[in-house]
């Protein structure tokens, strides 16, 4: 069973009450602090208007994540960053989860808190996709009891901050400008998350004192156009199909790095198509459902002469077991202050299920699960980021980790399909 199947999971049965508008609320009823934002919103809006005469308050569509924006800070932030990062259990430990409001950040930082971790949520609640699902998926945190802050992992003084009110042990970096195609659409945003953001959150972490131990999600894409399957951790992975997959071969060395000048603990999970219950609506199972159900038809694409395209789907609740498992067996930083003191761990690992399903065959359990026939439109794969297949080697985390995926795809798109037409009944709206 899941760990989130007994959360409700639809947005209508939440409770409001721990929304942080009523936070705000309550905050704002003293008259002081009243009267103190009101003259810090005024002098931020006359530097606002100072400093930057010509350009339009509002921010493009693609240069949306201005950072003056989030708004952090003060004695109540403070006090709830405290309160969400406290340790409940003997031996537990404090994780700043980037990304929390993603797919893999919200399982994770679940798991996490409901074995008495300590755990901060970091979201910047971009608009890549449907913004109320974050916020379905926050308010599923909040009601956990994690909290998340609202900010963007290239803004260091959030960072730092966050670092001086709570000596976090370990973070888990999941947040990322994901998506193989919208790449070319944006490329600078996988730039600024994948890149900036991630050498932001080194700086922050290597100058931290303790510094902690970091996890972080490298992704099966870096595989790019090896042919050599099963992919295992010492194939090459200098043939990036995509600009996503560059980033994030470009994370696995500036991680190398970190840790060899600083001594950071890095430990990078290379996810193989992650599926599931609150997944990501860009990801294929996701909106062949949406479309399925719609009867629009759906785009299945095959490699030169006919070849099949299959991908190793591979289960939430195995990736989230993944997750944990790499902070548990995360060795120390053992650098302070932005000082090498010795040799740190440095690891990369294959999560996936080996077991790669043709995309054919992901949308045949779709039919009989949603009890639609699919209108199939066979295209040849695009060759503008996807590789025609992915299949993981997983006997390294499977002898360091003890990782061993259990859900087959039969099973899990079960799951991901009964919370799909339950979320989307209730919730007025449809997907995307
Ligand atoms: C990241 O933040 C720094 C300042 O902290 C800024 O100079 C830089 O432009 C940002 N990078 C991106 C790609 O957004
Ligand atoms: C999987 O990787 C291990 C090394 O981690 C290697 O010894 C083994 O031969 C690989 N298995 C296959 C089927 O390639």
């Amino acid at each position: 069973m899941s760990h989130l199947d007994n959360i409700p999971s639809t947005p209508g049965k939440f409770k409001m009450d721990k929304s942080p508008y009523i936070h705000r609320l309550r905050w704002h009823s003293s008259l002081t602090k009243l009267t103190f934002w009101s003259l810090v919103i005024l002098g931020s809006i006359l530097i606002f208007f100072f400093r930057s005469p010509s350009s339009s308050p509002l921010p493009s569509d693609h240069s949306r994540r201005s950072l003056s924006t989030y708004d952090w800070g003060g004695p109540s932030w403070e006090k709830r960053v405290r309160s969400s990062a406290r340790v409940r259990s003997r031996n537990g430990i404090s994780v700043l989860v980037t990304g929390a409001a993603g797919f893999v950040g919200t399982h994770v930082s679940v798991a996490l808190k409901r074995r008495g971790d300590g755990v901060l949520g970091l979201d910047n609640f971009n608009n890549y996709y449907d913004q109320s699902l974050k916020r379905a998926r926050q308010a599923l945190l909040e009601r956990t009891g994690v909290f998340v802050v609202e900010g963007d992992i290239n803004d260091s003084a959030l960072l730092k901050k966050l670092f001086e009110v709570v000596p976090f042990t370990h973070v888990m970096h999941l947040a990322a400008q994901a998506g193989v195609r919208y790449a070319m659409e944006n490329p600078s945003s996988y730039v600024h998350s994948n890149i900036a953001g991630l050498v932001n959150l080194l700086e922050v972490c290597k100058s931290a004192n303790p510094q902690p131990s970091i996890v972080w999600a490298s992704s099966s894409s870096v595989y790019g156009l090896n042919t050599k399957v099963p992919f295992s951790e010492k194939d090459r992975t200098d043939q990036p199909a995509s600009l996503y997959a560059a980033t994030k071969k470009a994370g696995e060395e500036i991680a190398h790095t970190y840790n060899h000048i600083y001594g950071l603990s890095l430990t990078g999970l290379r996810f193989f198509t992650v599926y599931g219950p609150w997944g990501r609506p860009d990801m294929a199972y996701f909106f062949f459902t949406r479309d399925i159900l719609k009867g629009k038809s759906i785009p299945i694409f095959e490699g030169a002469d006919h070849g099949t395209v299959a991908r190793d789907f591979t289960y939430i609740d195995d990736i989230v077991k993944g997750c944990l498992a790499a902070l548990d067996t995360a060795e120390k930083s053992t650098g302070s202050g932005g000082k090498k003191k010795g040799p740190a761990q440095l690891r990369v690992f294959n999560l996936g299920n080996t077991s790669p399903v043709p995309v054919s065959d992901l949308v045949s359990i779709l039919e009989k699960l949603l009890k639609v026939k699919a209108k199939r439109n066979i295209m040849k794969l695009p060759r503008n980021g996807d590789v025609q297949f992915t299949h993981a080697n997983i006997s390294l985390a499977q002898r360091e980790l003890g990782y061993k995926p259990t859900t087959d795809l039969q099973t899990g798109l079960k799951k991901f399909v009964r919370w799909y037409l339950n979320y989307y009944s209730q919730g007025k709206k449809a997907a995307g």
